[in-house]
């Protein structure tokens, strides 16, 4: 057990803002620092960290606490590991009674703990095999010194060497009372057929891995030699530690940086990566020669927006990792890009022109990715008007993943002039493109308006009776189509249902659609019993009900006249109708926590600066819903 004592000198000592700003790009607001919430998908800040509290509170998913609380969250940590960790990094002296045995020692030696454990070990044993071994000293370190590296550098990144012998290491560390599975599990060594093992790195030099924390991970070993016909590298097998597509190489030497510069430099290789921070520009990672996955993106856009990728000089390459890149556009960061000559990667071409004139060349050379796509693709149609006009709506594809109307449409206007074709032409095209994109978006929107309103444990108000049309609305859907198919797997009853069952709070004000919306919340029904089982329905009151309803009554062409619920053409658009009626009820919820919030303000144990932040954020949703809905009723 930690001291309760020492883990209140420990709050007192930590830096909120910095323990979060690891992880999170922060912006100051007033007293207070917000940014984009690392805990779920969103691309309005909801996220606030109040230095004087000394906590964070994400108004989106309501994920909140003091800095131990964080890096459980972020990293996974256990309390006493957490905390341990801040300690070091404030040279707190954390005072923990009781033995070292007692169970949450015990614990810290399950898997992950035991892994990284040996991660730990294993990366002291190949520093000390390449600066202190002889093979190491006089096979590895000239192949490092043959790169250029320096001793600092060497020793920044803790390269290493790992022995020619098959087993040294897996010796050594068995000796050390390491257990061979457990070896195993961290990505070190390999089990042969007969049941012994062997270095899964050797003969290499070793490239650490370690993740945006500061932890070891796993590693990579790089051949030495280059007649060697083995692979170039061996990487660190996936772990309960090392996963690749979360990883990005660098983030944590580079992080700081990113954030001095509000930008990343993307490459492809360690050795790019180490070079360039060699030479002075350490805003630079790599994403391990893999197309960019949504977690690496992620990882970047904590730090910083604007991403330069900076690519080796060949056109194959560069036209295999192009379609990689709409996934950064379409998660809103500003994409540069910055191709190399032929032959030269980011690696060779600082180390030929050294620090200030290569980060010249970056700064000269940057362009926008999308005129860049332009260029390229345009350059290799010649005069053909069929091979131009697939690669504009190639080029067109990038543009409409970009979320921001403003942006692209410079962007387009910009395309027009490069590409020598008429802007309408190209709006057109792009509009065409949109359509289809927004659906999607538009459900990740709904999810977080969802998520926000559901969350609230804020009732829809009870007495505005315009509501009673909206609700009607839904059970007309119900009735006349439950059966349709909502999407390949559910039918439109099944969606409703859940819907209504995953909101407590949804709560209907029509007497009959509340009884229904009520038996449905108790489970009554596992499947909707269809619209017979209304219109033929025993009670009179509600067989009635039905039959209003579905006769398309004059309730509905007054929700008609509020401009909501279109009647004419039902049939084809139930879906939107569907969507339309369940934003309309979140923000009626909406309205609701806003009421709520407004009144809370009032009482003096509020705490005023946080609840106008919730403000803000719910005018934002409130405005962004009604926009929307007036799309989903407009757009047919
Ligand atoms: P140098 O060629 O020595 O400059 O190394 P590099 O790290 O720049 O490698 P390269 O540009 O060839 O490849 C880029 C990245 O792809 C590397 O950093 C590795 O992450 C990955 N990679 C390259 N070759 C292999 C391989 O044989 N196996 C695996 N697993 N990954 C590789
Ligand atoms: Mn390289």
């Amino acid at each position: 057990m930690i001291s309760p004592g020492s883990i209140e000198q420990l709050l007192n000592a930590v830096v909120i803002e910095d323990v979060v700003g690891d992880y999170v790009n922060l912006k100051r607001s007033g007293s207070r620092f917000k940014g984009v919430c690392p805990f779920h998908d969103e691309k309005t800040p909801s996220f606030i960290v109040s230095p004087g509290m000394g906590i964070y509170k994400c108004f989106g998913c309501q994920k909140g606490g003091n800095a131990i609380q964080f890096l459980m969250d972020i990293d996974n940590m256990s309390y006493p590991e957490a905390a341990r960790a801040l300690a070091a990094r404030y040279g707190i002296e954390l005072i923990e009674t009781g033995n070292r045995d007692d169970d949450e020692y015990k614990e810290k030696q399950k898997i992950r703990e035991s892994l990284q454990v040996a991660l730990d070990y294993a990366a002291d044993f190949f520093e000390k095999q390449l600066h202190e071994a002889e093979e190491g000293k006089t096979k590895a370190m000239p192949y490092f010194k043959e790169r250029g590296y320096t001793y600092e550098t060497i020793r920044k990144w803790r390269l290493g060497y790992s022995p020619e012998a098959w087993e040294a290491f897996t010796q050594t560390a068995s000796k050390e009372g390491y257990k061979p599975e457990n070896l195993e599990l961290a990505g070190l060594i390999k089990k042969r057929e007969n049941g012994s093992y062997y270095d899964l790195y050797r003969n290499r030099v070793i490239f650490p891995l370690i993740g945006v924390s500061g932890k070891l991970l796993g590693f990579a070993g790089r051949k030495m030699s280059s007649t060697d016909p083995a692979p170039k590298y061996v990487n660190s097998p996936e772990t309960e530690l090392y996963k690749k597509s979360d990883f990005l190489y660098g983030i944590f030497q580079a992080k700081n940086a990113i954030k001095k510069h509000d930008k990343v430099y993307l490459t492809e290789g360690y050795t790019d990566v180490i070079t360039l921070h060699q030479a002075g520009i350490e805003n630079v990672v790599a994403s391990s020669g893999t197309a960019l996955t949504p977690n690496q993106i992620k990882l970047i856009r904590r730090f910083t927006p604007n991403v330069t990728v900076v690519y080796d000089g060949d056109t194959a390459g560069i036209k295999a990792s192009l379609r990689g890149i709409d996934l950064l556009l379409s998660d809103d960061l500003n994409v540069r890009v910055v191709s190399l000559p032929d032959g030269e990667d980011p690696d060779s071409y600082c180390a030929k022109l050294g620090g200030e004139a290569f980060s010249d060349y970056l700064h000269l050379e940057e362009q926008n990715f999308i005129i860049f796509k332009a260029k390229l693709l345009l350059s290799e149609c010649g005069d053909d008007p069929i091979k131009k006009s697939e690669a504009i709506r190639d080029i067109l594809q990038s543009v409409a993943c970009m979320n921001d109307a403003l942006k692209r449409n410079a962007m387009n206007q910009e395309l027009a002039r490069v590409c020598q074709t008429d802007e309408a032409l190209l709006a057109a095209e792009l509009g065409k493109l949109l359509r289809s994109r927004n659906l999607k978006h538009e459900q990740d929107f709904i999810k977080e308006v969802k998520q926000v309103t559901t969350a609230s444990g804020i009732e829809l108000p009870r007495e505005e009776l315009t509501d009673v049309f909206q609700e009607r609305a839904l059970f007309r859907i119900l009735l006349l189509h439950g059966d349709s198919p909502w999407d390949d797997h559910t039918t439109v009853s099944d969606f409703i249902l859940k819907e209504l069952k995953e909101d407590e709070q949804l709560l209907f004000n029509d007497e009959m659609c509340a009884q229904i919306v009520s038996q449905v919340k108790f489970g009554v029904w596992d499947k909707w019993p269809g619209q017979a089982y209304f219109t033929n329905h025993s009670s009179p009151e509600i067989a009635s009900w039905a039959a209003g309803i579905l006769s398309s009554g004059y309730e509905l062409s007054k929700a008609f006249a509020d401009n909501f619920i279109h009647v004419k053409k039902e049939e084809e658009n139930y879906r939107n109708d569907i969507t339309a009626v369940f934003l309309y009820l979140r923000k009626k919820k909406l309205d609701n926590m806003i009421k709520h919030y407004t009144k809370s303000l009032q009482d003096p144990e509020t705490d005023v600066s946080d609840t106008l932040e919730m403000l803000n954020y719910l005018n934002e949703l409130r405005s962004r819903v009604s926009k929307d809905i007036g799309g989903v009723v407009f757009t047919i």
